[in-house]
């Protein structure tokens, strides 16, 4: 089995990490006159805890796991661009994803200059599992596995995820910011058991809390050091870690917006079913479904007109005519379907 640090770059392992004023003094009273902080204005005047220790043993409890295997972001995009910072060297490693799959993976391994290989979903966006554990190489020092998939909506098998990670000498990460919507479990159970497993997930969807942008990592603690050594200290601000520990404080809220989601997901796929211009809903365990059209750019646009925004998928890899669109509240679903139904009575 390879070291944790092994899978690092070396550089990032011999890096003496800048230490924070909150780093040497981990107490919270007294006369704090070490950061350079405003002692005139009393509130926020304070750097965040750099650890966010209250939060993620809240999470911790939540999601079941040690606190200590968890790595808090600025958003998952953040959790993403320090993987692929600390662990690829340019001109040397490289990137495995499948296609289509959440574009950052793409965008944030272009900005570091690192190659990204992908593999080609099937036409029914199942994965064709053969090409992508023969194109697994050792160069390939992260591998990403959306789960539920954006934008196609379906689960990655977990036997497939099971061999990648058995077969791969680097990271793998399995996105799992969908994951409160599907029908499975987690991969953060199976952390004791694979050590270059990541799992990631947000708070950004089931959670409700996109605009405080916090992202979560769950892997093994040595990771969660390397990570801490290279994240900007204070990643997440104070106010932002307060309102993800009110969120959680409210759970129950959050269960019911999901239970409700998932109804809306099942009426909305069912009046989207009757259009005779949609030629098939993707099989979606996540709060979007994918629609292919006869027609999707003139749906678009219709829909733009009407102040109805989805997502153009129609120029990524398999979503030739299909749009994505969120399951919203039940008006703005309702707004949606008399909005198609008005564009294809005008376009007959
Ligand atoms: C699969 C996937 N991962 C991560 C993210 C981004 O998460 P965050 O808002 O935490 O940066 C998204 C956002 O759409 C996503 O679809």
């Amino acid at each position: 089995m390879k070291s944790i640090p092994s899978f690092f770059k070396p550089s990032v392992i011999n890096l003496i990490p800048y230490s924070s004023a909150r780093d040497e003094y981990k107490g919270t009273d007294g006369s704090l006159l070490d950061a350079n902080e405003n002692a005139f204005i009393y509130q926020y005047n304070r750097y965040p805890d750099p650890y966010q220790k209250e939060l993620k043993s809240m999470i911790g409890k939540w999601r079941d796991v040690d606190p200590e295997c968890i790595f808090l972001g600025n958003g998952s995009d953040e959790i993403i661009d320090l993987f692929i910072r600390s662990t690829c060297s340019k001109d040397v490693d490289r990137i495995l994803t499948l296609d289509p799959t959440y574009g950052m993976y793409k965008v944030s391994a272009s900005v570091n200059e690192i190659p990204i290989d992908l593999v080609n979903l099937n036409p029914d966006m199942s994965v064709n599992e053969k090409a992508f554990l023969e194109a697994i190489e050792d160069a390939h020092k992260l591998i990403f596995i959306c789960t539920p998939n954006n934008p196609t909506g379906g689960l990655i098998d977990e036997t497939f995820i099971e061999k990648v990670l058995e077969r791969s000498t680097g990271i793998v990460i399995v996105d799992e910011a969908y994951i409160d919507f599907a029908e499975t479990s987690s991969w953060v159970d199976q952390l004791d058991k694979y050590s270059n497993l990541v799992v990631m997930q947000t708070f950004s969807k089931a959670v409700g809390a996109a605009g405080i942008r916090m992202g979560m990592g769950f892997m093994h603690r040595e990771m969660v050091a390397i990570l801490n050594k290279i994240k900007p200290p204070y990643n997440i601000s104070s106010p932002n870690q307060e309102i993800a520990i009110e969120r959680l404080k409210n759970l129950e809220i959050v269960e019911k917006s999901i239970a409700r989601i998932k109804r809306q997901r099942a009426q909305l796929r069912a009046s989207l079913e009757r259009f005779e211009n949609v030629v098939h809903i993707f099989p979606s365990e996540a709060n979007f479904l994918l629609v292919r059209f006869k027609n999707a750019l003139e749906v678009f646009e219709g829909l733009i007109a009407k102040k109805v925004i989805v997502r153009d998928r129609t120029t990524q890899m398999n979503c030739e005519n299909c749009l994505r669109i969120t399951v919203g509240s039940a008006i703005e679903n309702w707004k949606l379907i008399n909005a198609l139904t008005e564009i294809n009575s005008s376009s007959k």
